[in-house]
């Protein structure tokens, strides 16, 4: 099938202070959306009884999805804990598994963690000014360990790749990020699966 190609140079604004671009809507990803990803079950469902909250948003501009053409756009994670753990992003692995990605962090502190199927596990700190490359079959999760900033990255990665969300949401990430006496530290995952 023949598929549409853009013709046509794109000029998108992206706000340097928030992420937001100003003509766009972003997909919003909620802490009610986040059920089973976080460590401690018990907690969240403590904090969603309170309210629900955006953990993340990200841009979707609906570029094409062939190889030829680049889908991008920044990626807005917010501050806070889900018991020790930090807010994160879901974490995918791309449909088309051997494609990569590229993150350049625009604001905040944070990390983007990566593994591939084999079990090989990358962890890159993210601050402005600072870009990561995930390598073709890696999945990929951006972390926030700041207390009160959002974690802003900007991404492009092969427009065709597409997203397999389910694999991480059933199998979880082999390790996890969270606050141990005020730091950062990377643990095994206890409830990782191996199927
Ligand atoms: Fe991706």
């Amino acid at each position: 099938m023949d598929q549409i190609k853009n013709k046509q140079s794109k000029n998108i604004k992206f706000n340097l202070k928030d992420g937001q671009s100003p003509d766009r809507e972003p997909i919003k990803r909620m802490l009610s959306q986040m059920e089973g990803m976080y460590l401690d079950n018990v907690t969240l469902n403590k904090m969603l009884s309170l309210g629900d909250r955006v953990v993340y948003e990200f841009y979707d501009l609906g570029m094409p999805e062939n190889s030829e053409e680049l889908a991008y756009g920044t990626t807005i994670l917010y501050p806070g804990k889900v018991g020790d753990e930090y807010f994160m992003t879901k974490g995918h692995f791309h449909a088309k598994i051997n494609t990569a990605e590229i993150y350049y962090c625009i604001k905040g502190k944070g990390y983007l963690l990566m593994e591939n199927i084999e079990g090989d596990t990358e962890l890159q700190e993210m601050t402005p000014g600072v870009s990561v490359y995930v390598p073709p079959a890696f999945a990929h999760r951006s972390i926030n360990i700041s207390k009160d900033e959002p974690l802003i990255s900007f991404f492009a990665f092969r427009a065709d790749a597409g997203h397999d969300y389910k694999t991480i949401e059933s199998k979880g990430f082999r390790k996890l990020v969270i606050e141990q006496n005020g730091h950062p530290t990377i643990i095994n995952n206890p409830k990782w699966k191996s199927t």
